[in-house]
């Protein structure tokens, strides 16, 4: 599964972490596309550009990460076919894989720490959607973006 992953200036540490903790997941590829300074950049900047790889079918999943994840989710869940999820513990990460079928996570680097950032991460890349009802209402998000 190819898997991108993009920060802002307020979370390149926490990228880091989390992109080391992918990287030891068998069968996952990691694209990560910036930023890589503490020079400040915007983050529906970041957003645009990751969210395109997913939309184009370049990448399976993302990893978009700002100070508080917060601005960057906004972004993210602004383009169409794009279902976001802001997580901040596992349970979360692993019920947006399974109801919502979130193709990005968003974390925040001046929320959470390394340690439980790497377990939320986990858990999105290997949960699957359970369709079912759970497809209907999916569905459902995706008609909101054509109304
Ligand atoms: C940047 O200072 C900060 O506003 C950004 O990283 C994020 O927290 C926005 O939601």
């Amino acid at each position: 599964m190819k898997i991108v992953i993009g920060c802002d200036h307020g979370a390149l540490a926490l990228k880091t972490a989390v992109k080391n903790v992918l990287s030891e997941l068998s069968g996952i590829e990691v694209e990560d596309i910036g930023t890589f300074t503490e020079d400040s950049v915007d983050y529906p900047d970041i957003a645009e550009r990751l969210c395109a790889r997913i939309t184009s079918g370049e990448a399976e999943r993302g990893v978009l990460l700002c100070g508080t994840g917060i601005g960057i989710s906004i972004a993210a869940n602004k383009i169409r076919g794009i279902r976001a999820a802001l997580c901040c513990d596992v349970y979360s990460a692993k019920m947006a894989r399974r109801h919502n079928d979130a193709n990005v996570i968003a974390l925040g680097g001046r929320v959470i720490g390394p340690g439980p950032a790497g377990e939320i991460v986990k858990a999105f890349m290997t949960e699957s959607f359970e369709g079912g009802r759970h497809a209907r209402r999916v569905g459902k998000i995706t008609a909101l973006e054509n109304k």
